[in-house]
């Protein structure tokens, strides 16, 4: 569970400490850098080597008695380099404590720690032997932002490791024995609402969930801060696994469909970020948590359901399962106030078609917090791009039998009208940010394993940091 994950990092590979035993990594881009500092033998060692010292590449060099006695590390770019790729490189290097003192200026500093960090990340649970690598340790001296990095890692290997859980393990049961521990270990007050009070109040979270045996619940984390001065209001999508239901998707589509519960995963890891920074905030987390699965018992397209918020919805399609539950979510939000509303959920395949794997689509009813959020995006490598909440496809939401349907027949700009459909039980709320994530990487890479990927957190952290603590 969530020491599970945090057990696996070791925060003291990264110390800004003056260490007394260290071997000294030289960043540079030519021989003329390091002729001075390098022995002679050494020296002439590289020049046989032809090393290219190009971006990435190190070489790491012993002493008259074998021992390493310092690393070079390639700075020269002659491409586009990939983003974390010295981190990556760096947590190769064997187990000893390196001391990183001429990290060039225009280098960036919290890519290298959060990259490192990030590069030792493994999903190793289900294999029949794991062992464990002896890490190297990073000794940045006077370094100062390295318990942001570090919480980031944290959240991120949380996020993670709850995403790459298979659907047999992690189901609607499971994942309340994981947010009691996560309850637990925060320090937060927990509510869980199942059986006849969820259908009653919350009818659509009942009507999506109610064809599995893993019953649907609701799941509310409050957080408490005396004279705080934020409100903060995060609801995630949390269906465990979706079939689609009813509308049944492909074996295709169904392939990762263990990660259609991300946005949960996502608004836990903020949660876990934001609380670990000790900010003065009051937060409340709502998970609507579903298996979207096939029964005799499964709502069915043309049926009409209820909504918390009383507004009818005539389902066209069951596969748009996600937007019903956190309808009822978001109704149940807005019963109490909050400075800013957030969704995160892994809604519509359109958003990944729009945007790919990397890049994030948010859409915001407040600019300000919009231009602030893409800026605090590219500063912590976590990209997003925004969308519009455009008024005039409400027209799609209609239906001829009630208020709205859940899945616009045309097709078209699907990840505007899943938002706007979510912007109807918000009641107008001045700061409602919602994340249409993937949550999922596709192709491993520096610092990104294959797998689930926790997207937007860094972001919005970072944002909420900047408007509201700085
Ligand atoms: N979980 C999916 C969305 C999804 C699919 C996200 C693939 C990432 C990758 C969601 O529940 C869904 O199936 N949405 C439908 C909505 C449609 C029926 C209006 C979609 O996007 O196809
Ligand atoms: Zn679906």
């Amino acid at each position: 569970m969530i020491q599970k994950s945090l057990k696996r990092i070791n925060s003291k590979i990264i110390s800004n400490k003056t260490l007394k035993k260290t071997i000294t990594i030289h960043f540079c881009s030519k021989f003329s850098e390091i002729e001075k500092i390098l022995t002679t033998a050494n020296y002439s060692f590289l020049k046989q080597l032809n090393f290219n010292f190009n971006y990435g590449n190190y070489v790491i060099l012993p002493d008259i008695n074998g021992k390493i006695s310092s690393v070079i590390f390639g700075m020269k770019k002659t491409r586009k380099v990939s983003k974390f790729l010295i981190g990556s490189q760096l947590s190769k290097l064997p187990k000893n404590n390196y001391l990183i003192k001429n990290y060039p200026k225009n280098e960036n500093t919290f890519e290298l720690i959060l990259g490192f960090y990030l590069s030792f990340y493994s999903f190793k649970e289900y294999h029949k032997r794991s062992k464990s690598l002896k890490k190297p340790t990073l000794n940045l001296p006077n370094y100062k932002k390295k318990n942001k990095i570090l919480y980031f890692a944290e959240s991120e290997y949380v996020v993670r490791d709850l995403i790459n859980l298979p659907a047999n393990i992690l189901n609607p049961n499971y994942f309340e024995e994981y947010v009691k521990k996560f309850s637990n270990f925060h320090n937060t007050k927990l509510k869980i609402v199942c059986g006849k009070s969820l259908k009653k109040d919350f009818p659509l979270i009942h009507e999506v969930g109610k064809a599995s045996s893993n019953k649907p619940r609701l799941f509310e984390l409050t957080y408490k801060r005396s004279n705080s001065s934020l409100n903060l209001t995060l609801i995630g999508k949390g269906v465990c696994f979706d079939t689609g239901g009813l509308n049944l998707k492909s074996g295709f589509g169904m392939m990762n469909m263990k990660k259609d519960m991300s946005g949960a995963a996502s608004v836990l890891g903020l949660a876990h970020y934001l609380i670990r920074l000790n900010l003065n905030l009051n937060l409340r987390i709502l998970i609507p948590c579903v298996e979207n699965s096939l029964s005799e018992k499964s709502f069915r397209p043309g049926d009409i359901l209820i909504s918390r918020s009383g507004k009818g919805i005539e389902i066209k399609n069951t596969d748009a399962e996600g937007r019903l539950i956190l309808a009822d979510a978001l109704t149940y939000s807005t019963e109490k106030k909050s400075d800013i509303l957030v969704t995160f959920a892994s809604l519509t395949g359109a958003a990944r078609v729009a945007m790919g794997p990397d890049i994030t689509p948010f859409f915001s009813t407040c600019d300000d917090f919009a231009d602030l959020l893409k800026k605090s995006g590219d500063k912590v490598f976590d990209p997003v791009w925004r969308l519009p909440f455009y008024k005039d496809y409400n027209k799609e939401l209609s239906s001829e039998f009630t208020d709205l349907n859940n899945a616009p027949l045309s097709g078209m700009a699907g990840a505007i009208t899943a938002a706007l459909f979510l912007k109807k039980f918000t009641k107008s709320h001045n700061m409602f940010l919602h994340f249409d994530i993937f949550g999922w990487n596709t192709k491993s890479k520096p610092g990104k394993t294959y797998g689930g990927l926790m997207q937007g957190v860094r972001s919005l952290g970072t944002a909420i940091e900047e408007k509201f603590f700085n």
